[in-house]
């Protein structure tokens, strides 16, 4: 009898901690409408931010189009078609005008072009954040595959999806019917996410450098009358002259201001 009861708790104890364990409410989230397709004529399948400003992408896989909103979200938001017409199909080109096949997935650079898993078509697209539709790998062959190399060339299996990897300029094509991972690197250009900050960065590193260089100079000058008198040796006059008509003064100076240590 003990031993009937006790295993009843070890059970109870057992079954208790089995269902326990499979939540685990956190608290402090809230859930908000903020876009209605019924009200906007969109179903959202895959939503992106682009980098670097509060513009969305939506992409419609029923519809085979693709949609743009802006934060902050409300059911009021203004949702304008970006890219595909509507009807599914295969046509690159004028964004608006563009044809998709019901494409389940796309990612987006570091420049706001955006890169779609056209996996019906057999292809990758990019519609540039100029608003035009290209065909970058997949283009030629026209078939299901798993061929690497040159990216028209390339064959993919019939269900992949992509992503964009910023830390190294590529995508990588998660390619589920091949069981494999596939890289594509992209152009370096597409990477800058604006090249005015870039520019911005590399304009103040060169001051700095430039500053650090006038300050030494000035420092090498200041320094070197008490470096002859303490140090005891007089530098030879050619020396000196080979130095100031030097066009590369700081290697002069940070011989002088080696002298101090
Ligand atoms: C890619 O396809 C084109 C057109 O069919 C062909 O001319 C070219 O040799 C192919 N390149 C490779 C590397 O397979």
């Amino acid at each position: 009898m003990a031993w009937g009861i006790s295993s009843l708790f070890l059970f109870l104890f057992v079954v208790f901690n089995l269902v326990s364990a499979k939540f685990v409410l956190e608290d402090g989230y809230e859930v908000t409408t903020v876009v209605d397709g019924h009200k906007s004529g969109l179903n959202p399948h895959v939503i992106h931010a682009l980098p670097g400003s509060s513009n969305l992408i939506i992409l419609d896989y029923s519809g085979s189009t693709f949609y743009t909103t802006s934060f902050p979200l409300s059911v009021d938001s203004v949702i304008n078609r970006f890219a595909g017409d509507g009807i599914p199909g295969y046509l690159d080109g004028k964004a608006a005008n563009s044809r998709f096949s019901k494409p389940r997935s796309f990612t987006v650079d570091a420049k706001g072009n955006v890169y779609v898993a056209d996996k019906s078509n057999k292809v990758i697209r990019k519609i540039s954040s100029s608003g035009y539709v290209t065909t970058i790998a997949g283009g030629i062959s026209n078939e299901y595959g798993h061929r690497d190399g040159p990216a028209q060339n390339a064959t993919f299996s019939n269900d992949f999806d992509i992503t964009f990897v910023p830390q190294r300029c590529c995508l990588l094509v998660s390619d589920h019917g091949n069981e494999r991972v596939r890289q594509i690197n992209l152009k370096e250009e597409d990477c800058l996410e604006s090249s005015h900050s870039n520019l911005g960065t590399y304009s103040l590193w060169s001051i700095g450098i430039a500053l650090s260089c006038v300050l030494g100079v000035a420092i090498g000058f200041a320094v070197r009358p008490y470096i002859i008198r303490h140090t005891g040796r007089s530098e030879p006059p050619l020396i000196d002259h080979d130095m100031e008509a030097s066009p590369n003064q700081i290697g002069g100076t940070s011989s002088d201001l080696l002298l101090l240590h």
